[in-house]
């Protein structure tokens, strides 16, 4: 979708919106709007909707509302990120190509029109590409928006979010698209297109490279797949010479679980276990785009878990690059085996100043916390909080979890030295205990599970049905906040 900006409202405008305050409705609209908007009881409520059809110059043109709440609330952007996105959900197929938003005497400042834009731009996002017998009326229309009327510095500013906003498609796409078209070589292929001459420098390490380095773990998952395995890095330097915080995603492509086979039903969802490394190359697109004044790596773990004459037993002992050996008890719990050798990897390469990682890692998780927040550990309190302010600010929320030594015990194996499972009880956190005993000397990591929040069932307020793009913002807030500043 195109955002353009002009000064004046184009003469041929067939639909034309604003965004409204709660209880303020625009000056100088046709009595009959506002005569209809408080007949629908439209009060500009954050994401409330009202349209209109009236005579100006002997055209019909469509008059949109669409609600922020009040202003100066904690949610104010959220909020305009849902009035933006109630345009775009009302429009998107409507037949209408262009959407007028009307901003002037609004009194948003420039932050706050983006934020309405964002919302905008966001929730317009399809991927109909397999769709060939779709009807005309099923088809996205909308092309582009203007504003009019935008806040000093809008424009300028707009820059930095439409690079967020195409690391968000990007992600939704890597995790919409299914796991014949979306494997370990083809995951990498796409982020050497999208980060080809943007200034990012990429590194992968083929099966041969990884033998090499002993990632005994990450390869054993990928041991059952006619699918070749991959680790990928994306190296970005726009500070200094510090050292760089590093993002970690789990890129299974398909978890069939293995020998450990899941059950039919339900299995297609395992087309977006690489919703973590999908996080992290979005996340790393919107930051490069953006020219991020930061040292940032992003390495993804990019495996397929299949049953074959070849896959992994369960019992298998595995030796991690780390040198720690793994009781591979069950073959479904790869998300931790492919991490463990990742974080070791990329703390040997880069030793970073603090780690996140990206996983859909337990089922136990989506028990836990539903789609409303992913699960967060850490093994250091300001960067956990660092995490949640970010979450706050971005709608992408987290809710911090335990760890400790009485559910590290859990995971002890009388054969080596750990096991890749626990107990029934508390799965989400001795899978988070697993990945802490490759963590070295105490840098400061953080683990978050979103098993939850990668994919959903039902529209929210900037994403449909399907992949939602969570994790990128949260990265790039993450970055704003702690490096940038
Ligand atoms: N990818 C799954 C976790 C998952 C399940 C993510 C449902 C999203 C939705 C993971 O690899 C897995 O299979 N975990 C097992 C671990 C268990 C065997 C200890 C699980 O959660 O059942
Ligand atoms: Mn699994
Ligand atoms: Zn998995």
């Amino acid at each position: 979708m195109q955002i353009n900006f002009t000064d004046t409202r184009p003469s041929d405008a067939r639909l034309v919106a604003h965004i409204v305050d709660k209880g303020k409705m625009p000056s100088g609209l046709e009595a009959s709007i506002d005569e209809g908007a408080s007949v629908a009881r439209f009060e500009g409520k954050p994401g409330q909707f009202f349209d209109s059809f009236v005579e100006r110059g002997g055209k019909t043109v469509r008059v949109a509302l669409a609600g922020a709440g009040e202003p100066g609330v904690d949610a104010r952007h959220a909020n305009l990120e849902k009035a933006g996105a109630a345009l775009a959900a009302s429009y998107l197929t409507s037949g209408a190509k262009e959407i007028v938003l009307d901003l002037s005497g609004s009194g948003l400042d420039h932050i706050e029109a983006c934020a309405a834009l964002l919302g905008l731009r966001l929730r317009s996002w399809r991927y109909d590409i397999y769709r060939t017998r779709m009807k005309d009326e099923q088809k996205v229309t909308l092309e582009s928006v203007t504003v009019v009327g935008a806040p000093d510095g809008t424009e300028a500013e707009w820059a930095n979010y439409a690079a967020l906003a195409e690391g968000i498609d990007f992600t939704r796409e890597l995790v919409a698209e299914p796991a014949n078209k979306v494997y370990p070589v083809s995951f990498v292929e796409r982020c050497e297109k999208r980060f080809d001459g943007t200034g990012a420098k990429l590194v992968v390490l083929d099966e041969d490279a990884m033998e090499e380095l002993g990632m005994g773990a990450l390869l054993g998952v990928g041991q059952g797949s006619e699918q070749p395995s991959r680790l990928l890095a994306i190296e970005w330097n726009g500070g200094g010479d510090e050292k760089p915080i590093a993002f970690v995603g789990k890129g299974v492509t398909f978890d069939t679980g293995g020998i450990s086979i899941k059950p039919g039903p339900g299995m297609w969802d395992m087309k977006w276990d690489m919703g973590g490394a999908g996080a992290v190359a979005g996340a790393m697109l919107a930051l490069v785009k953006r020219k991020a004044k930061a040292n940032i790596v992003g390495v993804v773990g990019l495996v397929e878990n299949m049953p074959d004459g070849k896959a992994q037993r369960p019992g298998d002992i595995v030796t991690s690059m780390s040198g720690q050996t793994i009781e591979v008890l069950n073959t479904d719990a790869e998300g931790r085996l492919v991490l463990c050798d990742a974080l070791h990897w990329v703390q040997t390469e880069y030793s970073p100043a603090r780690i996140v990682d990206f996983a859909t890692l337990t089922g136990a998780m989506l028990i836990a916390l539903g789609n409303e927040h992913g699960g967060m550990f850490a093994n250091d309190d300001t960067l956990a909080e660092d995490l949640l302010a970010a979450g706050r600010q971005t709608g992408d929320k987290l809710w911090r979890m335990p760890l400790g030594p009485a559910y590290d015990k859990l995971i002890d194996s009388p054969i080596s030295d750990m096991k890749n499972i626990g107990p029934r009880e508390a799965g989400s956190i001795t899978a988070a205990q697993f990945l802490k005993r490759f963590i070295m000397d105490d840098t400061p990591w953080a683990h978050c599970d979103i098993a939850g929040m990668v994919w959903s069932e039902k529209p929210g307020h900037t994403w449909g049905k399907g992949a939602t793009g969570y994790g990128v913002r949260l990265m790039d807030q993450l970055v704003r906040n702690t490096i940038e500043n």
